[in-house]
């Protein structure tokens, strides 16, 4: 096992009603900026919950954050937040809301361009504090202390400093009973390949890791399906935003080797075209995963004897069918595992190596050995 550092601050309220602690939870601030989506808190009543716990505050409003958010859209939320001098943040919605707002926090005392803290990796300066009401299982950025942000063709990553994680984060399930099954199914997904960048890389002596890790997947293959089935099963819903949530706040992650190139590569496929974030990481993780099957042989056979049950003549072919496996619980959640889906072509792709390769300098995986070659041939079988 790697030496590692474990911490993590975030104060979580599980279950229902937990929203009516949110006052409590604010007792220290009075100006709160609440950060939220296009909407779907308005139609769902969230919104109006949430405004009856802050009567005691001044509210500002910053809506309309859009998923992936774009950095230019921030800007006036940053105005917003240091004309009105706000000394807390509320974000209440999915992974882009959440994300937006760390960066929020963080810009509000950024001497320089704020955007130069994901493009140049500038320092964090101060951070205003922020808290959260999750409202999509998806991300895991509700405990964590990292952040997706794009302008234009760029879509950056940023975080890392312990600042970034949010003081506190409500999980309801039962907020999640409005969304679509779209956003069901990408959630699942993107938790689920949130776990195998940290679990399918290299076989070291980690049984705890492991054993969590599985747990979670099996957990996903489990729920997944039930929560867009059942449509009124909270404790479904329960299970799977708990496994979100576990699946990238950095435990599972400890002490193991990590991977990132299927969620690199992903976020050049929704900057260039638009998938949804969890949609580019299903069709890129399969091919991936054919590709660097001797490197990640061994972790990949774990995976295909203890999540899948796989118990095949060979390790080749136990390894493929574990990842065919892999691919058809996408498709159950609904997620597409092919480019062509989403007529992306030979042209686009070799468009989109070179994009990947410049940005990387063939440094991405594991190994940090996919190269431009490499990267070619994982996005041809994803055609
Ligand atoms: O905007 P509103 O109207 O709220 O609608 C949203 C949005 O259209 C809707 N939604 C959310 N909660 C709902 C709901 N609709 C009905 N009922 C509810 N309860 O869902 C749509 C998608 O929301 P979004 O926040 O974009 O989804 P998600 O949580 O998947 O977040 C995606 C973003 O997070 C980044 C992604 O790159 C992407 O930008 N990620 C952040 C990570 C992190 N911070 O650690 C890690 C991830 O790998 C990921 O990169
Ligand atoms: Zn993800």
């Amino acid at each position: 096992m790697h030496n590692f550092e474990y911490f993590n601050p975030v104060k979580i309220l599980f279950g229902k009603d937990q929203v009516h602690n949110l006052s409590k939870l604010l007792e220290d601030h009075q100006k709160i900026l609440l950060t939220y989506g296009g909407g779907s808190i308005m139609n769902n009543g969230i919104y109006e919950q949430i405004q009856k716990e802050l009567t005691q505050k001044e509210v500002f409003e910053f809506g309309g954050i859009s998923p992936n958010p774009q950095y230019e859209d921030l800007l006036d939320a940053i105005n917003l937040a240091k004309e009105k001098d706000v000394d807390f943040i509320l974000a209440v919605g999915g992974g882009s809301v959440i994300d937006a707002s760390k960066f929020i926090a963080a810009a509000i005392h950024h001497k320089s361009d704020p955007w130069n803290m994901l493009a140049k990796s500038e320092p964090i300066e101060k951070v205003t504090p922020f808290g959260c009401v999750l409202t999509l299982p998806a991300t895991g950025s509700e405990m964590n202390c990292f952040a997706v942000i794009s302008k234009g063709k760029d879509k950056l990553g940023f975080g890392g400093d312990p600042r970034l994680y949010p003081t506190f984060s409500i999980l309801d399930p039962s907020y999640t009973f409005t969304l679509s099954e779209r956003q069901i199914g990408n959630g699942v997904v993107d938790a689920y390949v949130h776990v195998l960048e940290q679990y399918l890389t290299t076989k070291i002596n980690t049984p705890i890791q492991d054993r969590f890790a599985e747990g979670i997947l099996k957990t996903l293959i489990e729920e997944g399906p039930k929560v867009i089935e059942v449509k009124d099963d909270y404790h479904s819903r329960a299970n799977l935003m708990l496994s979100a949530t576990m699946a990238l706040n950095g435990l599972i992650g400890s002490g193991v080797d990590h991977d990132w190139a299927t969620h690199m590569i992903g976020h050049e496929l929704t900057a260039l075209y638009g998938l949804d974030h969890a949609r580019s990481l299903a069709v890129i993780l399969p091919s991936l995963l054919r590709c660097q099957k001797e490197e990640k042989k061994h972790k990949l056979l774990q995976y295909a004897q203890r999540v899948w049950s796989i118990e095949a003549p060979t390790v080749e072919e136990s390894i493929e069918l574990a990842i065919n496996k892999t691919e058809d619980f996408f498709n159950t959640m609904g997620l597409p595992t092919k480019l062509k889906v989403y007529k992306i072509n030979e042209d686009q792709i070799k468009e989109l190596s070179s994009v990947i390769e410049e940005r990387f300098s063939g440094k991405l995986g594991q190994n940090k050995n996919i190269n431009q070659d490499k990267l070619y041939q994982i996005l041809t079988m994803a055609l």
